[in-house]
């Protein structure tokens, strides 16, 4: 269930990152598109937060498996990457997400798409990229 979870989650990044483009392009342009976009991206990006808790609290480097022995946690990219920049940044830009949608809804573009923007930002900027040190994956699963 684990390895799936982890494909789930590295899949679902591209679901997003597209879903963020295309609301992006329609908060901009002022497309009524927007508020059904919008929507799915609110879902994907909740679906991902319920699969990332779980690998944070859970997962193979999980908070309830602990810190292997020796390690301290603001001391190691790894574990400081995995275990607190990138949930809480995936975190600030998933609630980003959601108020973007209600202002969507009511086809407040310009308040939509400057979340929007931030929102991107922050995951473009928290991803493990596979050029990342320590902690840099793969593109796609089994790649
Ligand atoms: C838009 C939101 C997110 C994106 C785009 C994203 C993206 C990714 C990617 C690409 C990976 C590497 C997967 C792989 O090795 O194949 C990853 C790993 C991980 N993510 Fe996220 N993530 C997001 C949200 C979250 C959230 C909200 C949490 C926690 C609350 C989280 C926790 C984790 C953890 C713990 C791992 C490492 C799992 C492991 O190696 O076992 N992610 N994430």
């Amino acid at each position: 269930m684990e390895t799936g979870l982890l494909h789930l989650h590295t899949i679902l990044r591209w679901i997003i990152l597209l879903l963020l483009l295309v609301t992006l392009y329609q908060a901009f342009s002022k497309k009524e598109g927007i508020r059904k976009t919008s929507l799915w991206l609110m879902i994907s990006s909740h679906i991902m937060l319920v699969i990332g808790l779980y690998q944070v609290i859970a997962g193979r480097y999980g908070i309830i498996k602990g810190l292997p022995e020796g390690i301290s946690l603001m001391k190691d990219t790894f574990y400081r990457f995995y275990w607190i920049e990138h949930p809480l940044a995936m975190i600030v830009a998933i609630v980003l997400i959601t108020l973007a949608r209600g202002k969507a809804k009511t086809l407040n573009y310009k308040t939509a798409g400057w979340q929007l923007l931030v929102a991107l930002i922050l995951i473009l900027a928290s991803i493990p990229w596979p050029f990342r040190q320590l902690v840099g994956r793969h593109l796609f699963p089994g790649s």
